[in-house]
């Protein structure tokens, strides 16, 4: 069910001014997207081959940015913009590969040697535009952030220049009769110092939008459209005790209160004390319907004698489906099943990718989340927040009112703390996990340095080591502490901690966590680990 679905572009927010980023591919195509929302701009991201003629027509975007890209246009099939994106009439901004492909289009040259920038840069402003407007004033240097290759080298007709680098000369080019602007770096990234502001002025002086795209307007906006799908008909919402099925949840029953069910299968691989705070926040503070599914032993039982990660997380999935599935069948309306699934589908899992590679990617770990359901589910999707990065899901429950300690929690993997005791799972190993892993947290919060984290946690390993308690000898596990920096989750740096700091959590963990006889901490990036152990 899920697949054909979540390709679908998210629904059009009609009333709004709307921006088209067509991209070609570059890293940092979801940046752009980002600064343009936090200017209360609406915008979708779709891939340069998947817009014809009809659907950006169709779509009348009041603007159209044009992203960067790893190829170079120069190359014989590269990627080009749809011709429909210079007739239109509506300003275009052309960033990196972007401007280059719009001069390309528009009769100019590009030149590949000797031209290579990466990373900061300075410019020199030559003249005005309605983009450097109280920006960039003529005859400043300021600093951006290159990434290219290629350089433009001869300007289409009705172009000048505005800024120049010292690899690029034409660094900010401008066609102002036919509001067309190009710059060979990337306002999206934060190294280019007001380059939010040069995308604002894009937006809101150029293409004339109000920035009215606000969390108020979105919820009040997705509760209508969340009445206009279900009608009377009921609507099931896995929850993990994650910040994404919490919101999405709460807005659901916002929209129509006791027509939601939740459903929280407890799979015993919890962090201490979470199952009562999901049954405490959902069934006690917001009084929704919630089915609370202890399944804790039948995951026990069934992850027996297993020590391979990839079984380990197929088995959980597996599993959590059955149990899911038992628990929506009690789910019912004139005696028929629930036709409504909820999922907190986010945007950057419906954005449509530009591969050049073509081949699918490796699988490093089969994923189980909480929406991952079966296939043969016959029920219809309601996904409130495929339009939301996870910063504005964050905004959304905060306009919701939801605690801000539920909100700010760091991710937590559906497999739970299976994957981080490597090796053979046990009620004992579970236990002991999850003492060690309160300290930790404990200690990061009363340090003041959770909000900092993008996730911490502890792994209990299957090595037991010696050591020595009083004057007795020891012979336990081993636990490491893992602290990692991030934006999304795709890379990752460990957190520096102090060493005392570590110093102090390790003494806790000794003292209060019998079974446990030494602390490290990993001190891997990712790449080349993982985030998680397994
Ligand atoms: P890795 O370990 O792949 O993790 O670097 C990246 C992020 O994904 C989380 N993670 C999962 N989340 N189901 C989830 O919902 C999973 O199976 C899963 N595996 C890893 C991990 O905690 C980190 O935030």
């Amino acid at each position: 069910m899920t697949q054909t679905q979540a390709q679908q572009a998210p629904a059009l927010q009609k009333d709004h001014d709307h921006i088209l980023i067509l991209d070609f591919g570059s890293q940092v195509t979801q940046l752009i997207a980002r600064r343009l929302r936090e200017s209360g701009v609406y915008c979708e991201i779709w891939p340069f081959n998947q817009a014809p003629e009809d659907r950006i027509r169709a779509y009348k975007p009041r603007g159209i940015i044009l992203s960067g890209g790893p190829r170079s246009v120069l190359d014989e099939d590269s990627p080009r913009a749809p011709n429909i994106v210079f007739e239109m009439g509506v300003p275009v901004f052309g960033i990196c590969y972007g401007q280059q492909t719009m001069v390309e289009q528009l009769g100019g040259k590009v030149e590949g040697e000797q031209s290579r920038e990466f990373g900061r840069a300075f410019v020199d402003v030559l003249d005005h535009s309605e983009i450097t407007t109280n920006v960039w004033d003529k005859g400043a240097h300021e600093q951006v952030w290159m990434s290219h290759g290629d350089h433009v080298a001869e300007l289409p007709q009705g172009f000048e220049v505005i800024a120049k680098s010292d690899g690029a000369p034409f660094a900010f080019i401008a066609d102002k009769k036919r509001k067309f602007y190009g710059v060979q770096f990337h306002p999206e990234v934060v190294h280019t110092l007001h380059g939010a502001d040069l995308l604002k002025n894009f937006t809101h002086n150029v293409c004339g939008c109000k920035g009215d795209w606000t969390m108020a307007s979105f919820r009040a906006e997705q509760i209508e459209k969340i009445r206009a799908q279900v009608g009377d008909g009921k609507v099931i919402c896995g929850l993990s005790g994650g910040v994404d099925s919490s919101v999405t949840a709460v807005l659901i029953h916002e929209a129509i209160g006791d027509q939601l069910t939740c459903i929280y299968v407890d799979t015993g691989l919890m962090r201490a004390g979470e199952s009562e705070q999901v049954v405490n926040l959902f069934r006690n503070h917001y009084n929704i319907p919630l089915i609370h599914e202890d399944a804790s032993e039948k995951f026990l039982s069934g992850l027996e004698g297993i020590s391979d990660p990839e079984i380990k997380r197929k088995l959980i999935g597996g599993m959590f489906i059955e149990v899911f599935d038992n628990c929506a069948a009690r789910v019912s309306k004139d005696g028929k099943p629930a036709k409504f699934l909820a999922q907190g589908t986010l945007y950057p899992d419906v954005i449509e990718s530009v591969s050049f590679g073509g081949g699918p990617s490796e699988t490093i770990k089969s994923h189980h989340n909480v929406g991952g359901l079966p296939d043969d589910m016959e029920m219809e999707l309601v996904e409130p927040m495929r339009e939301l990065f996870k910063d504005e899901v964050r905004a959304l429950g905060r306009e919701l009112g939801m605690p801000e300690d539920f909100i700010r929690r760091h991710p937590f993997p559906g497999p739970g703390l299976a994957i981080r005791i490597p090796g053979e799972i046990t009620q004992e190993k579970i236990d002991i996990l999850r003492k060690a892993d309160t300290i930790y947290l404990d200690e990061i919060r009363k340090s003041g340095l959770y909000d900092e984290i993008w996730q911490a946690f502890a792994v209990l390993l299957p090595v037991k080591t010696v050591g020595v308690m009083g004057d007795a000898r020891t012979y336990d596990y081993v636990c490491a502490l893992r602290a990692v920096t991030s934006t999304d989750g795709m890379t990752a740096d460990y957190y520096p901690f102090e060493h005392e700091f570590l110093g102090r959590v390790s003494t806790r963990i000794i003292n209060e966590v019998h079974g446990i006889n030494r602390v490290v901490y990993d001190i891997t990036s990712k790449p080349p680990g993982t985030i998680e152990w397994e």
